[in-house]
């Protein structure tokens, strides 16, 4: 399986969407994922390095991985404008450039559904964490069975959006991966962002932790 991932349009306007997002509540929601963790912390599809500001004092480093070149840029440039505890590396959540055991914490945000493959992903995050570590999750999943939402998530990861949108599945049942993987789940906080009237196809979102 190729581990490339290239996706230069996405690359550049995913920065304006997250930017759109954060003003509309992301900020927030970016700041509780990772309030409270201590220690090693990777980040998994960092992105251009939208959590980076939020780590607490208590997090002495940061492995942030991002594997499409673009994005990874930015996330160093914006590494480099803080404290110095972040490292940006490449690498995709198959295949973690990372020692087994060796993190406290693992972060992933909108990410889970856009991973060629989600068991794989989980499976990494678990071998890199140690015994007793913490993966945080923040990311939108299938909207419940039988519902016009559900089908609409259907049609669009069957057609256009993962191609317009970087890889990203709209209906993954990501919580369901994540029980599956041996993780044990501790937090869970069901959720719709953004909060629009209107519910957008990635609306329903998953916030929570699970321990190894
Ligand atoms: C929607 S963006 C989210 C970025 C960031 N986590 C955030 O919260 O703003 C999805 C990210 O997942 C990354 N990604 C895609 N496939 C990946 C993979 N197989 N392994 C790791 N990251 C991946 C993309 O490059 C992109 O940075």
């Amino acid at each position: 399986m190729s581990e490339q991932v290239h996706h230069p349009l996405f690359a550049r306007l995913w920065p304006r969407v997250a930017r759109q997002l954060d003003r509309s509540g992301g900020t927030d929601h970016r700041r509780e994922l990772v309030a409270g963790l201590e220690g090693r912390v990777i980040e998994i599809g960092a992105g251009e390095g939208s959590n980076f500001a939020h780590y607490p004092t208590t997090v002495t480093d940061v492995l942030a991985v991002e594997p499409e070149a673009h994005l990874r840029r930015l996330a160093e440039q914006r590494a480099a404008r803080l404290d110095g505890r972040i490292r940006v590396v490449d690498g995709v959540a198959e295949r973690l450039p990372a020692e087994s055991d060796s993190f406290d914490a693992a972060v992933v945000s909108l990410v889970l559904c856009s991973v060629r493959d989600q068991p794989a992903a989980l499976e990494e995050i678990r071998r890199v964490l140690r015994p007793g570590g913490r993966l945080r999750f923040f990311e939108h999943v299938a909207a419940p069975p039988a519902t016009a939402h559900r089908w609409l998530q259907q049609l669009l990861d069957s057609t256009l959006w993962p191609q317009v949108a970087g890889g990203c599945h709209t209906g993954r049942d990501t919580l369901a991966n994540i029980r599956r993987s041996g993780l044990r789940l501790t937090q869970l906080e069901r959720l719709r962002f953004p909060a629009t009237r209107l519910p957008v196809p990635t609306s329903p979102h998953i916030r929570g932790e699970a321990l190894v």
